[in-house]
């Protein structure tokens, strides 16, 4: 797996925390490409919970270098407390190294991304107010401020000046008041001395190790469902976590990526705003919460629940180019008697068949779903495909075929070890 990119195949928290963790053991560099701390992504080893936000899932084995790609946006403080967190116990971090392209999330961010949900008002988006879509809007508006612009003070206060004549504007029409200019770079040069060691060439970095025959882990955070192109627009977020992204936002070409990953789900989730076809609002929806334990890992707010959507599954494994799906939480399924997955919607008197390209129709998507028989069995200690109920082995195959791909990962757990790595991938045949 020379190049490997990881994505979201879903609306985010698929479990990519876990299975990039799983990967990275046989990965030399593990490397985030877009997003920022909106992500939440969870690993537990040996029963040792960790949460990252901003920081690749590989940073727990110190052997690998861990990379903050140029497609990611970085706010300083949470970086460095994510560091002290994971110094705190006992994981260096010295092995990490940050994009000086990378666009950094300013204070200012913050203060927009939270007046303009409350500005919209009932059409708001639900974001994870970190900043996110303000710090996306300026580097595409050529007003950013990148990690590299800490390494000259004088450039780095012109550019916040310039940056401040129009957010200043904004913030006293939200009535915030406004930012001075010599305070906020003071404040954000504070953190030059803690970046330096950091900063790098990461695209050269990266690029180097697979000349060198390395592996690559590209991690990618949210899903293909949130992708600000092909996402439920507008209620995603603003950068694309495609696996396309993974080569625009660490500055490799496409020839490098041999895999792609899905991760998914055996269910679907979504926190914010937005359609969701199959959401439900009974108790098998309550039962998927409380088993899975679905409350957001970045705010802490209960995820939506719902069925599997094979409509919406079949959409990110083209939009990817997935070639292995890893099927995730299979576990939380246990004990419910009859198992519906989406295979067609119905808009008015048409039936869908593919994700539909027009918004109004997503919206009024009604899912057809085929039924398949349940389990009973608790599938936490199953670890071959053969120790698998031929309900839930029946399950994964329908997904499989379904989507065509092939299923290498069956996540039945959260820890690394509840996992199980088909040898032969279930699905369209071949060995990965
Ligand atoms: P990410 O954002 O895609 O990395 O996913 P999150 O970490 O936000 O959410 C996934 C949650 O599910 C985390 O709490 C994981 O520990 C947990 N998890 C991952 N895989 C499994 C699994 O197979 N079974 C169960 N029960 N939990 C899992
Ligand atoms: P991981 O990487 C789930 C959602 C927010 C909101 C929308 C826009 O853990 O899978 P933003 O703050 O990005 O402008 O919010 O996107 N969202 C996520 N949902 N998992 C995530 O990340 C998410 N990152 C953003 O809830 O609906
Ligand atoms: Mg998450």
């Amino acid at each position: 797996m020379p190049g490997t990119v990881v994505v979201g195949a879903q609306w985010g928290d698929e479990g990519k925390g876990k299975i990039t963790d799983l990967l990275a053991e046989k990965a030399d560099v593990v490397a985030r490409f877009q997003g920022g701390n909106n992500a939440g992504h969870t690993i537990v080893r040996d029963g040792e919970e960790f949460k990252l936000h901003l920081i690749p899932s590989g940073i727990l084995y110190e052997a690998k270098t861990c990379v903050i790609g140029n497609g990611v946006v970085i706010d300083p403080h949470i970086l460095f407390g994510e560091l002290e967190a994971l110094r705190a116990r006992g994981i260096s971090g010295d092995n990490l190294r940050i994009s000086g392209n990378a666009h950094l999330i300013m204070p200012y961010h913050l203060l927009l991304d939270g007046a303009s949900e409350q500005q919209l008002g009932m059409y708001k988006i639900g974001t994870t107010g970190r900043g996110i879509g303000p710090c996306y809007i300026d580097k595409y508006a050529r007003v950013g401020i990148r990690v590299q612009d800490l390494l000259d003070a004088k450039i780095l206060k012109r550019k916040i000046k310039t940056a401040l004549q129009e957010k200043n504007f904004l913030l006293q029409r939200y009535d915030i008041g406004v930012l001075d200019a010599d305070q906020v770079t003071e404040e954000l040069l504070g953190y030059r001395e803690r970046f330096e060691p950091f900063i790098c060439d990461t695209s050269l970095l990266i690029n180097s190790a697979l000349d060198q025959g390395q592996h690559v882990l590209f991690e990618g955070a949210q899903g293909a469902l949130l992708d600000i192109d092909f996402g439920t627009y507008p209620f995603v977020t603003s950068s694309n976590p495609i696996a396309g992204a993974a080569c625009s936002g660490t500055g490799v070409g496409p020839t490098r990526v041999d895999h792609v990953i899905g991760v998914a789900k055996a269910y679907t989730t979504r926190v914010g705003e937005g359609p969701f076809p199959t959401e439900l609002f009974d108790e098998t929806g309550t039962a998927m919460l409380e088993v899975g334990q679905e409350f957001g890992t970045t705010t802490g707010r209960q995820r939506r629940c719902g069925w599997l959507d094979l409509v919406a599954l079949k959409y990110a494994v083209r939009l990817n180019g997935i070639t292995h799906l890893a099927l995730t939480k299979l576990d939380v399924l246990s004990g419910l008697p009859t198992l519906k997955v989406a295979v067609s919607y119905r808009a008015g008197r048409r039936q869908l068949d593919e994700f539909p390209l027009r918004q109004t129709d997503f919206h009024h998507a009604k899912p057809m779903y085929e039924e398949l028989p349940g389990w009973t069995q608790d599938l936490r200690a199953c670890e071959t495909w053969q120790d698998l109920p031929q309900e839930a082995r029946d399950y994964v195959q329908f997904v499989a075929e379904f989507t065509r791909t092939r299923v290498k990962f069956i996540a039945v757990g959260p820890g690394r070890e509840e996992t199980i790595v088909l040898p032969r991938s279930i699905g369209l045949g071949g060995a990965f």
